[in-house]
């Protein structure tokens, strides 16, 4: 004797994931929520250190090397989009360990040589841990992209103990963060297919805001002397 056919429910009538699948993604989602915060929080950490460096260079130099920083967290649509871009298991752990740049801060410097000591300042403090380092301003990209790129770790300390999470910091002179701006705008609307004539300007315009970045510190050593933390 067959047994009778069980009618759907109405939550598969409408669609719905079964009561495992649904407790499966409500897992997931707490999780995401969970990474977004610790990434905030981490963030944070970086900002108020970096605040805690500008304040005690204009408190001692009378100079600040530091003229804006700018900070973000991925959103979990272009966390998701990166790590399948990049075929990382969807997974927080797999995430945590192959995006390193969930959190980010990026600090714009007064001059060239401002860039690296901030760098420095911050990685020899005892909780940061410096994972790795690209300077595109010693080398920079072919299409004229300057910058210094770090990922950190620094630990994220809740009730749960402590979490070690990375973020990336990008330091760059306000000429190099103009040019770089305006490719990222010119870059998406071609879809990255940036038409030749307009990359050649591009590649020029870079040439023309490294010129001036030299320039200015030029000047600023003329008036200030070499550098500000060789001051008495
Ligand atoms: P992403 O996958 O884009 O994060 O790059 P990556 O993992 O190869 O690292 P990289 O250090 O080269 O770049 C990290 C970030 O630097 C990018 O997400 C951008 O914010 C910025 N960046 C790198 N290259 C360029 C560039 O050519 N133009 C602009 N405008 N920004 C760039
Ligand atoms: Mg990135």
């Amino acid at each position: 004797m067959s047994t009778p056919q069980q009618s759907p429910s109405l939550a598969q009538r409408r669609g719905m994931p079964d009561p495992e699948t649904l407790a499966r993604l409500q897992r997931l989602r707490e999780q995401f929520v969970r990474m977004q915060m610790e990434y905030g929080f981490a963030v944070d950490e970086v900002l108020t250190k970096i605040e805690i460096l500008r304040q005690e260079f204009l408190h001692l130099h009378r100079y600040n090397p530091i003229e804006h920083v700018t900070s973000r967290v991925k959103s979990p649509a272009s966390i998701l989009d990166k790590a399948m871009r990049r075929g990382i298991d969807l997974t927080p752990e797999a995430i945590r360990q192959g995006v390193t740049d969930i959190g980010g801060v990026r600090i714009t410097c007064s001059f060239i040589a401002d860039t690296s000591t901030v760098l420095e300042h911050l990685v020899s403090q005892t909780d940061i841990e410096l994972v790795t380092v690209k300077d595109y301003i010693a080398q920079p990209k072919p299409n004229g992209y300057k910058s210094l790129h770090a990922i950190i770790r620094i630990p994220v300390f809740l009730s749960t103990g402590p979490v070690p999470t990375t973020v990336e910091v990008q330091i760059r002179t306000i000429a190099m963060d103009f040019w770089a701006s305006l490719e990222h705008k010119i870059y998406y609307k071609y879809d990255g297919q940036v038409p030749d004539h307009l990359a050649q300007s591009l590649a020029d315009a870079a040439a023309v805001a490294d010129q001036l970045d030299r320039r200015m510190e030029q000047l600023h050593r003329e008036v200030h002397g070499p550098h500000p933390e060789l001051e008495d």
